[in-house]
């Protein structure tokens, strides 16, 4: 007999294109729990519209993060892959649990207070609201864990109180989710200002690397990434830059720093960084050839899609039915 695996939820926003920090960071770790667990991998558009998009940007990117995630090794037959707004499900329970959510919880989200500073009185409501969406992706799959970087622990925890609140006040409804800390939770950081973590809205190119830059321009970004006077490969926070070019190296190689320290001792940074951009480029070479090759043929991803819809529908609809129920709602007469 099988037994029931665990349920894991995660998703990325088509909001920009994607770097090299969400692949490490999270791609390439989902690859690996798809055998052991039952896994939710979402391209979350219903969140990317919390700032502006263009709809044919919107349109590309949705589907180019799809194409990356099949192409980097998530297998279709064994996840369900899906898009958030084919699940309306998503919507509706954002709908009821912003009623169970409090508005001081929501103004203590520091990506909330970042993100209102810079809009000011602009902002959307939907930027405010957003990890209830968030909650409603998690809980409706009756999700035991969630892979995510640490800045979206605060939300996560949100999700857990705000599921601890509804299953208190009615009934057990929802798994309470937990964070799934990935042993190689590799964060990878900007280029340029190796003190922040690498993210696409940053204005200067030169501080990412794309998941499809051409290889000339990854090495190019490689060789101009900031490190110090130091001339030393070591894994120290004194050397941040470094340091990230390291964490790079051994999440794509698997050696520890230490291996990469011991291999380039008395040698300065040219080699070293030399290698870390073909280690990059051979690691995203393949990845971007199978990407083009998946874009390319519409039916099959929209096969993907699809069947990932059905699937995802299916369970969403059960958690979401029984959320009306115990608040009240008069079923649907048919
Ligand atoms: N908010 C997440 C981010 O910006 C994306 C996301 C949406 C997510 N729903 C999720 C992540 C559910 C994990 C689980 O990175």
């Amino acid at each position: 007999m099988d037994e029931k695996k665990k349920v894991i939820f995660s998703g990325i926003q088509p909001s920009g294109q994607l770097t090299l920090g969400n692949y490490l960071g999270a791609i390439k770790n989902w690859v690996k729990l798809q055998d052991e667990y039952d896994c939710y991998f979402c391209v979350v558009d219903l969140h990317a519209i919390t700032v502006k998009q263009e709809p044919k940007d919107l349109r590309a990117r949705t589907l180019e993060v799809m194409a990356i995630y099949i192409a980097a090794g998530i297998v279709p037959e064994k996840n369900t892959i899906f898009i958030q707004s084919h699940v309306p499900a998503h919507s509706e329970a954002a709908w009821l649990l912003n009623c169970y959510t409090y508005m001081g919880e929501l103004s203590r989200m520091t990506q909330f207070k970042d993100k209102s500073q810079r809009y000011g009185e602009s902002i959307a409501a939907g930027l405010y609201n957003y990890p209830v969406l968030m909650a409603a992706d998690i809980l409706l799959y009756q999700t035991d864990l969630v892979p995510v970087g640490s800045d979206q622990k605060q939300h996560l925890e949100l999700a857990r109180d705000i599921a601890q609140r509804f299953n208190g006040l009615y009934s057990e409804t929802f798994v309470i989710p937990e964070p799934y800390i990935a042993q190689t939770g590799a964060k990878i950081m900007d280029l340029q200002t190796p003190t922040k973590k690498m993210s696409k809205s940053e204005d200067n190119p030169n501080s990412y690397i794309l998941i499809m830059d051409p290889p000339e321009v990854i090495r190019k970004k490689v060789s101009r990434a900031v490190t110090d006077s130091v001339g030393e490969v070591r894994y120290s926070d004194e050397q941040p830059g470094v340091k990230n070019l390291i964490t790079i190296l051994s999440t794509i190689t698997g050696q520890t720093p230490k291996e990469i320290e011991n291999k380039y001792a008395g040698q300065g940074y040219a080699q070293f960084k030399n290698d870390v951009g073909e280690a990059i480029v051979g690691e995203l070479e393949p990845i971007q050839k199978k990407v083009k090759e998946i874009l390319a043929d519409k039916s099959y991803l929209e096969n993907i899609y699809k069947t990932g819809a059905q699937k995802a529908e299916y369970s969403a609809r059960k958690t979401l039915s029984k959320m009306q129920r115990k608040i009240g709602f008069i079923p649907a007469a048919r």
